[in-house]
């Protein structure tokens, strides 16, 4: 085998790394698992790699939307398209009934490792960040109102 050849088949994989990283638990975790799926997407058992891949998705956008929609994420809609529009993109790559093949696994392993760490750094990063400045505040304690103990409080019966 020529050393073109070797390069060329090598597999296309991205790893999860800290710089992925959007600052809320949750999805960090779920971002990190779905690298892990897509790196274990292969020829041998594809059919069952990308199920259990898909899953996973509509699992993860649902909790991430959950949590944008939760917090008042004013750009929760945009971002919900982006969500479809990757839904429709996968569904026609998958919909044309192609048969597996190792370059087949390899260009959607690229696609989803190019769209993932594009989205994650561009627009689920920006709702880290929001989200980061926009904590829930905690209630506002109500001062009691101090007592009045002048002239006027007197003359109102609150002396
Ligand atoms: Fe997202």
């Amino acid at each position: 085998m020529s050393e073109e050849s070797v390069e060329r088949k090598a597999p296309y994989v991205i790893e999860w790394r800290e710089g992925f990283k959007i600052g809320l638990a949750q999805v960090d975790a779920e971002h990190r698992h779905l690298f892990t799926l897509v790196r274990a997407l292969n020829l041998q058992s594809v059919q069952q790699t990308v199920e259990e891949l898909l899953d996973y998705v509509v699992t993860h956008f649902s909790n991430e939307q959950e949590l944008m929609e939760s917090s008042g994420y004013p750009a929760f809609e945009q971002h919900l398209k982006l969500h479809e529009e990757f839904g429709a993109h996968v569904a026609d790559f998958l919909g044309n009934q192609d048969e597996w093949t190792e370059e087949r696994v390899q260009e959607l392993r690229r696609f989803l490792n190019k769209w993932l760490i594009g989205h994650i750094m561009t627009h689920d990063l920006r709702f880290g960040k929001w989200h980061a400045s926009h904590k829930p505040k905690p209630a506002p304690v109500i001062a009691k109102p101090e007592h009045k103990s002048g002239f006027f409080a007197r003359l109102f019966g609150r002396g």
